[in-house]
């Protein structure tokens, strides 16, 4: 067990006070979480901080927030693992802060949503509800990317989001090649004429550090890139793009 400082960022718009850091002493054990230490503070010591979680095992995207200057998820991130005395946790970047560690997802949902994430097929009907057939490898082209969980921390960490409020963002098109890489969707070229724009998919400066924070193993720079080689008529084989990316990297 060790004895660390949690410094947590407080902000309430509603009463015009500046930003401030209040700082709590707390005991880890190996297996704290950054998310257990801040529930304590807020039990034992201070309950008016606000932050959002819900599930607790890194599966509902909910306590997202920039812990050592890195966005993860709190649940996720281990006190001992940080590697550090002093801790220290601000709401996720490039969202609206509601209150101090909680933010707000409207316009990150909203660019989700406009990308139609969902299968987009007309046949449906026409065949009796039965399913439709894949194969594996088919399922291979966009398995990673429906692994992910809506957290924002790519969004959180994208340089490009910070300046220019007009891109999706990289969990956004990574569903949009997520869906439009799928064999059962039939809305291509609906689906290409959302993202074709200067402030679309052409506006990413491929940083990667959306990719460097996935708590879930989706590479969403690797997406973009596919969506950009599926424009340019590069490849339809999202195997040939991605060995490409991987040299570059
Ligand atoms: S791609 Fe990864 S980091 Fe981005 S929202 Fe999905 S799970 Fe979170
Ligand atoms: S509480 Fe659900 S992901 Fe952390």
């Amino acid at each position: 067990m060790k004895r660390v400082k949690i410094r947590v960022f407080r902000y309430n718009p509603a009463d015009g006070a500046d930003a401030r850091y209040d700082e709590f002493e707390v005991e880890a054990e190996r297996w704290t979480t950054v998310l257990d230490a801040l529930l304590y503070i807020k039990a034992h010591k201070d309950h008016s901080i606000a932050l959002r979680y819900s599930c607790r095992m890194a599966s509902c995207g909910s306590c997202g927030m920039v812990i050592n200057g890195i966005p993860r998820l709190a649940c996720y991130t281990k006190v001992y693992e940080l590697g550090s005395d002093v801790i220290t946790c601000r709401p996720l970047t490039n969202f609206p802060i509601i209150r101090d560690l909680a933010t707000d997802f409207t316009a990150f949902f909203a660019k989700h949503k406009s990308m139609r994430p969902y299968i987009i097929n007309d046949a449906v009907d026409r065949i009796d509800g039965r399913e439709f057939l894949q194969k594996p490898e088919e399922v291979e082209k966009y398995l990673q990317f429906s692994y992910c969980i809506k957290c924002g921390l790519c969004y959180a960490a994208c340089p490009t989001v910070a300046t220019d409020k007009r891109f999706p963002g990289p969990q956004a098109l990574a569903q949009m090649y997520r869906y439009l890489i799928d064999s059962r969707d039939m809305a291509t070229d609906e689906r290409l004429k959302v993202v074709d724009d200067r402030h679309g998919v052409w506006r990413c400066h491929f940083a990667g550090s959306c990719s460097m924070v996935c708590p879930k193993g989706v590479d969403p720079a690797l997406g973009i890139q596919l969506l950009r080689a599926y424009l340019l008529g590069m490849s339809r084989d999202s195997k040939v793009v991605a060995e490409l990316y991987r040299r570059e990297k």
